[in-house]
């Protein structure tokens, strides 16, 4: 008898134990999945990447930047941003920028074209919103 109640007990234990350490709730994704998950925000960053090494206003900060390393770090971000299973392991955005002086017009200008290559990789407009708003907070660390 004492037997089966220590086996009841242990068996007891292990059960409140699993719930304990019942797995998190799914992560929310939904950005991800609707950015095309990591094939689909690679695409979106290097249309981004192209448009704005072609623009004029901007094109000079990127001179001399390995934009394949860039890419990637940009993927990384937003897909970490976006709820995917992706680490961001780049530098913080205020150490990154500190030294290229960007103004207010340039930030703008750069999230014009995230726009239009997101426009362009069909992602709707809600989403894009909820990218936009993701990366909205960092102007105050690039701007001065
Ligand atoms: C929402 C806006 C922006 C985001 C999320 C963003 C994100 C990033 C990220 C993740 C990096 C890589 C940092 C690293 O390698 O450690 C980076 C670097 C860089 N960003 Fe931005 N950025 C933004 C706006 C801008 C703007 C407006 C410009 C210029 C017009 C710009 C120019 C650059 C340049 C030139 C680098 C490379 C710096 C270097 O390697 O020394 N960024 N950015």
């Amino acid at each position: 008898m004492l037997k089966r109640l220590s086996i009841l007990a242990v068996f007891s234990a292990l059960v409140l134990a699993g719930c304990v350490a019942s797995p998190e709730p799914a992560e929310d994704d939904r950005l991800y999945q609707a950015l095309g998950e990591r094939e689909g925000i690679e695409r979106i960053v290097e249309d981004m990447l192209i448009r704005v090494t072609d623009d004029v206003r901007i094109a000079h900060y990127f001179r001399g930047i390995p934009l394949g390393d860039l890419r990637d770090e940009l993927a990384d971000q937003f897909c970490e941003l976006a709820g995917g299973p992706c680490e961001y392991t780049g530098r913080d955005m205020r150490e990154a920028h500190e030294d290229l002086d960007l103004s207010r017009a340039d930030f703008n200008a750069l999230v014009e074209h995230l726009i239009a290559a997101m426009e362009r990789h069909h992602v709707r407009v809600p989403d894009q919103n909820r990218l936009l708003a993701k990366l909205a907070p960092m102007e105050r660390d690039m701007v001065d």
